[in-house]
């Protein structure tokens, strides 16, 4: 069968993809095994994922790993995560380095534990003059947070007479984002099929492109991927013009 990748256009693709790697629970449902089986086995997702994006030269991935909501879930889930964010770090540490992907996280992060903190510090510090692929990891994250830590370190600016409140546009806004220097995604993909954004970049998904598969999120593959990219490029982004504006007939 032929692979959606020989249908990509290279001169066509998305600088940053977002992904909310939804369904791991499901997943491990129908195989009748508990919720963490589930995100155990979404870590080859990931790493599917990211060695896809990498290879393909897209400059940015975003992963939801964890959001503000999730940490209403059972204790001995959330501390699974966890474990399995600092496993996964240690065991993936080389991968990253061999195919220089730069690893960035977004989110409150000082709400996890120590140990994950750490070891992400120490991640970020390893990889952080690598040249390719800059993974960002969203734990702790939501894009309600985000836009109230941006207004309040705005306010306090205006306060101490640093900036004035008409300097306020779109782009001093998106310098106190947590994405400060990141594009905006192009292309957004949720899995296993629930139509909503959780919370998930709400400033920055203002025009991006959705893609929403049934296929849950331990099952996805760089085909997955693929397949997403293709889609994302029979779309037509007219951003507010008219079709006639964008192809004007000569
Ligand atoms: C996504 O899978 C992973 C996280 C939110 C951490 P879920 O755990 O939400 O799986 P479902 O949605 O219950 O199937
Ligand atoms: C969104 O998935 C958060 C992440 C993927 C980390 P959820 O499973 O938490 O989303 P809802 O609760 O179904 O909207
Ligand atoms: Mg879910």
């Amino acid at each position: 069968m032929k692979s959606y990748k020989e249908n990509i256009d290279f001169n066509n693709l998305p600088r940053h993809i977002a992904v909310i790697m939804d369904g791991n629970g499901r997943w491990a449902k129908k195989k009748g095994a508990m919720r963490i089986f589930g995100h155990k086995n979404a870590i080859q997702a990931v790493k599917d994922v990211t060695e896809g994006c990498g290879e393909l030269g897209i400059k940015y991935l975003t992963l939801y790993a964890f959001s503000t909501e999730n940490w209403s879930r059972p204790k001995a889930e959330i501390d699974g995560l966890m474990e399995l964010l600092v496993s996964t770090l240690k065991q993936e540490i080389k991968t990253l380095m061999d195919n220089q992907v730069k690893l960035k996280t977004i989110g409150d992060t000082s709400n996890l534990p120590i140990d994950c903190q750490k070891n992400l510090a120490w991640a970020i510090d390893q990889t952080k003059n690598n040249s390719g692929l800059t993974l960002v990891l969203a734990l702790s994250y939501s894009g309600r947070w985000e836009i109230i830590k941006a207004t309040k370190a705005i306010a306090a600016e205006i306060e101490q007479g640093k900036i004035k409140a008409s300097d306020i546009n779109e782009s001093l806004f998106e310098n106190y984002l947590q994405t400060s220097g990141i594009p905006d995604p192009e292309l957004l993909i949720r899995t296993s099929g629930e139509l909503r954004v959780s919370n998930f970049l709400l400033w920055q998904i203002a025009y991006s492109e959705l893609y929403i598969t049934p296929t849950l999120w331990p099952d996805f593959r760089k085909e997955h991927l693929y397949e997403a990219i293709w889609s994302y490029q029979q779309r037509e982004r007219r951003f507010g013009k008219t079709s006639e504006q964008l192809n004007p007939v000569s």
